[in-house]
């Protein structure tokens, strides 16, 4: 596949105009002038175009597209105690087309990797096969009711599950507030001998900081490395309440971080020091968390709201800049899932999108990073492209979109 004649092509480290990608298979082979690379099968004119990274939503509960707009204005444990009883009730059916509706919001608004936590990921996995996208996927876990009894079939899972090219699968285990020690050292087990990372939430709310300290006389991060789970193989949702010795373990272990700053403000959950972190050499990813506590999946409205978040609360407009932002949305995510996307080079998986800059919020562009993260939106993606294919092109894609519609219908009548 040839990307012609792109104008713009942009990356968290440089800009480049006038230029075309090659394609070949699943790999971007090759950026460069579009002279000599016109034999191929399939050819996009990007010419009015900006080609950057697709984005990668390094946190998320999608199915949660089903939840979405149901109980606003609660804090987060009121708002979980509304959520659990319908979570309950949910059916593999359910999170099928709850997942369908995420895979085709984050396809049309330019996100072509998502770290997933849920239930019932066979049919995540499934919404996955069919929509094309990319997925790491985590079932997740906690010592609530039989544990012993998941535990054993998530490691015959794990045992013998093959990750495809575009399916990775992650171990899960929710939080220190849902899981016991034990049930955290055998994950912890599992991950070193299949060699797993292990997605989990870390000090979202300050109840949780509390509640850590009375139980066990320490802090969240220091809980979790002193059991060793903090690796440079773990993803830590949130890490809203830090200190500088919890910062300094993060990146000491090479842990990434998930920064989900719409769903922290939403629940009044808290901020995250971003910046510090940064500063302290973590690798810090941004996420959407669940469409109940956002309510969508737009990584652009995402990455925007990071950099107010960081520059409001530390009351300094230089904090967290644009670049920053767009790399934490993609090479970072990259880095924290361990895959070989996130930035548009030779040898990279193609995973890109397309923004129409004829558009009227894109209109005049001085700095493509500030229109990128301050103007655009999702609905300005044009073309999305996953593993060398081309999931929309003028915002179409093959997905029988007006089904997904009618099906989520059919579970809202069913759930609530
Ligand atoms: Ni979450």
């Amino acid at each position: 596949m040839l990307i012609k004649n792109a104008s713009l092509i942009i990356t968290p480290s440089e800009v480049k105009k006038n230029q075309s990608i090659l394609i070949e298979g699943n790999i971007i082979k090759k950026i460069g002038p579009s002279k000599g690379m016109d034999k191929t099968d399939e050819v996009i004119d990007a010419s009015g175009f900006l080609v950057m990274p697709g984005l990668i939503n390094a946190h998320t509960h999608l199915a949660m597209t089903l939840f979405r707009g149901y109980e606003d204005n609660l804090p987060l444990q009121k708002w979980l105690e509304k959520i659990f009883p319908v979570e309950d009730r949910l059916t593999e059916k359910h999170v099928y087309w709850g997942s369908m509706l995420g895979c085709l919001e984050m396809i049309k608004s330019g996100t072509t990797c998502f770290n997933d936590m849920y239930y019932f990921m066979d049919e995540v996995a499934k919404s996955v096969g069919k929509t094309g996208i990319r997925g790491c996927l985590t079932r997740a876990i906690s010592s609530k009711g039989n544990w012993k009894k998941r535990l054993k079939t998530m490691t015959e899972k794990i045992k013998n599950i093959k990750n495809s090219s575009r399916i990775e699968w992650i171990l899960g285990p929710h939080a220190i507030y849902t899981c016991s020690e034990e049930l955290l050292v055998r994950i912890k087990e599992l991950a070193d001998n299949y060699n797993k990372k292990i997605h989990i939430h870390v000090s979202e709310t300050e109840k949780e900081l509390k509640d850590c300290l009375r139980e066990h006389g320490k802090r969240p991060v220091e809980y979790l490395d002193d059991i060793g789970l903090m690796s440079n193989r773990t993803i830590a949702a949130h890490c809203c309440w830090l200190n500088d010795k919890e910062m300094d373990i993060l990146s000491k272990r090479g842990v990434s971080v998930v920064h989900n700053p719409v769903s922290n403000m939403k629940l009044a959950a808290g901020i995250a020091p971003v910046v510090k972190m940064l500063e302290k050499s973590i690798n810090v990813s941004l996420g959407t968390d669940g469409a109940a506590s956002n309510n969508n999946l737009d990584m652009f409205e995402e990455m925007k709201t990071a950099s107010l978040l960081q520059k409001i609360s530390m009351k300094n407009s230089l904090a967290l800049d644009a670049k920053t932002c767009l790399k934490m949305a993609t090479i970072n995510g990259a880095k924290a899932l361990g895959i070989n996307s996130g930035v548009i080079e030779s040898g990279k998986k193609a995973d890109l999108i397309l923004i129409n800059l004829k558009s009227p919020n894109l209109k005049p562009m001085h700095n493509p990073y500030s229109t990128i993260v301050y103007s655009c939106h999702g609905e300005n993606v044009d073309t999305t492209i996953v593993d060398g294919k081309v999931l929309m092109k003028n915002r179409k894609t093959s997905l029988d979109e007006e089904k997904i519609y009618e099906k989520i219908e059919d579970c809202k009548a069913e759930l609530f």
